[in-house]
């Protein structure tokens, strides 16, 4: 196993061989005892053809500056199977922090995030599957909480959120101060964030 855009090794089965990560500040906080890492980007990896059985990206594509020469060097690595974890931007827009109080952080997931199909197609075909975010999901990333409505009022949660860290305090301040202010309305409506808890979990999408 192979774990690309591995960050500090969350997920990371006992299996990986080798994790390839570009950031310095990501592989300083693997803990002791994980799996080597080479530091590198997906669109090169310094790996032989046919090197791993399987790879992994997970929470990574976005980030990536060539999706296709990254998916490319993945085919290129895999014998078997890849399996990548990201996000459908057409459910997550829907996501009531966001379309209710957050329209401003909406545009940056818009322009990075990768398409479903897209990511099948540069696959060469793949199954997809949904994956259900439980309600108390203990990784911090941008759905994460869901259930948990008063953790995206903590600037250190939204710091650890690229939409939201990205996107910035400042375009962010009107929407937080709404959802502050926002009265309880009645139950069964939407227009306030305690009202996700009757709410279907939000999906990310595996591919
Ligand atoms: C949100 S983190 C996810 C980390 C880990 N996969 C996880 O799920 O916990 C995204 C990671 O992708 C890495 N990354 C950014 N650009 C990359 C690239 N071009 N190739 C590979 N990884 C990249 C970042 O440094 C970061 O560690």
């Amino acid at each position: 196993m192979v774990n690309i855009g591995a960050g500090t090794g969350s997920y990371e089965p006992p299996q990986t061989v080798v994790a390839v990560e570009p950031s310095p500040v990501m592989i300083a906080q693997r803990p002791a005892g994980s799996a080597p890492v080479v530091r590198a980007v997906a669109e090169a990896i310094p790996l032989g053809d046919d090197c791993a059985d399987a790879t992994m990206a997970l929470l990574t594509v976005h980030h990536w500056k060539d999706l296709e020469a990254g998916i490319a060097e993945l085919r290129r690595i895999t014998r078997r199977r890849i399996v990548v974890l990201t996000w459908d931007q057409s459910v997550t827009r829907r996501f009531w922090l966001l379309e209710e109080y957050l329209p401003e952080a909406v545009a940056l997931d818009d322009a990075r995030a990768t398409g479903i199909d897209r990511l099948c197609q540069l696959l060469g075909g793949a199954r997809v599957e949904t994956v259900p975010v439980p309600h108390d999901c203990t990784d911090g990333f941008g759905v994460a909480y869901w259930r948990r409505p008063e953790a995206y009022l903590d600037p250190v949660v939204r710091a650890g959120m690229s939409i939201l860290a990205q996107t910035g305090e400042e375009a962010l301040r009107p929407g937080l101060a709404g959802s502050r202010t926002t009265s309880a309305p009645a139950a069964g409506t939407s227009a306030t964030p305690n009202c996700c808890a009757r709410r279907p979990s939000t999906a990310a999408t595996g591919c």
